[in-house]
């Protein structure tokens, strides 16, 4: 697959096929997603698979917690939306009037994003992606190099992608399960594997017009 075909071809998927991913593959994904480049090549992530044992694990335990109300504390905070700034919540806004009018009517949508995330969307796979607690800000970019990396080599591969942050809002059962050390934290989430034909995925985001974000002088 040409570059250009890959990038436009991605897109969130939000209910894969119950059919697993070869351990090859994911191996030359992340493989490739390592050529990303980095703050002095410090390189600073850490990736580990959940999948089989440890995934149906990760998703028993979240689902608890979803039953008991906890929202969960994900390592990198998340921003109330009024604090975002105007351009971006537009944005925001934009998607999620546009995704709910995908569906046939706002309760077929309502279900199908709920029943989504709370299924960590039927993943079989997820790539958890870690930097060390001892890390600049520029670690948290290289690692989002590395994401966008890892998900066009997917692409490539014939594989759908979500980063999420639904699937790190739990770091201490992450650490537990997945024996990360305690000294590394959660960035994202990559659910792996091959799409289902249904409604959810058939939605495509849309971007502003380049001349809005494009700037020459
Ligand atoms: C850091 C990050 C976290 C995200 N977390 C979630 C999530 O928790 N749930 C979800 O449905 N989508 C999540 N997304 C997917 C975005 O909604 C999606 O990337 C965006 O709407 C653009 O759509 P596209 O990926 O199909 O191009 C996340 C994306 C990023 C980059």
């Amino acid at each position: 697959m040409e570059l250009q075909e890959a990038i436009n071809h991605r897109h969130s998927v939000r209910k894969f096929q119950d059919k697993p991913v070869k351990r090859e593959v994911i191996t030359k994904i992340v493989q490739l997603a390592q050529r990303a480049p980095s703050w002095v090549n410090s390189q600073p992530w850490q990736v580990y698979c959940a999948m089989d044992n440890s995934l149906q694990k990760i998703k028993d335990a979240y689902h608890k917690q979803d039953t008991v109300g906890n929202h969960g504390q994900p390592d990198l905070p998340v921003m109330n939306r009024e604090k975002w700034a105007a351009q971006t919540q537009a944005n925001m806004k934009e998607w999620r009037h546009e995704i709910v009018h995908h569906f046939a009517n706002f309760d077929e949508a309502h279900e199908e994003m709920t029943n989504a995330s709370a299924s960590l969307y039927h993943s079989p796979v997820i790539l958890y992606i870690t930097i060390p607690k001892a890390s600049p800000d520029w670690s948290i970019f290289d690692a989002g190099l590395f994401a966008e990396n890892l998900m066009l080599a997917a692409t490539d591969c014939g594989l759908s992608t979500i980063p999420t942050y639904n699937s790190v809002r739990f770091p201490t059962i992450l650490h537990q399960i997945l024996k990360v050390p305690e000294n590394e934290r959660f960035i994202v989430g990559i659910s792996l594997g091959y799409p289902t034909e249904t409604t959810i995925n058939t939605y495509r985001s849309k971007r502003r017009p380049v001349n809005e974000i494009l700037h020459f002088n």
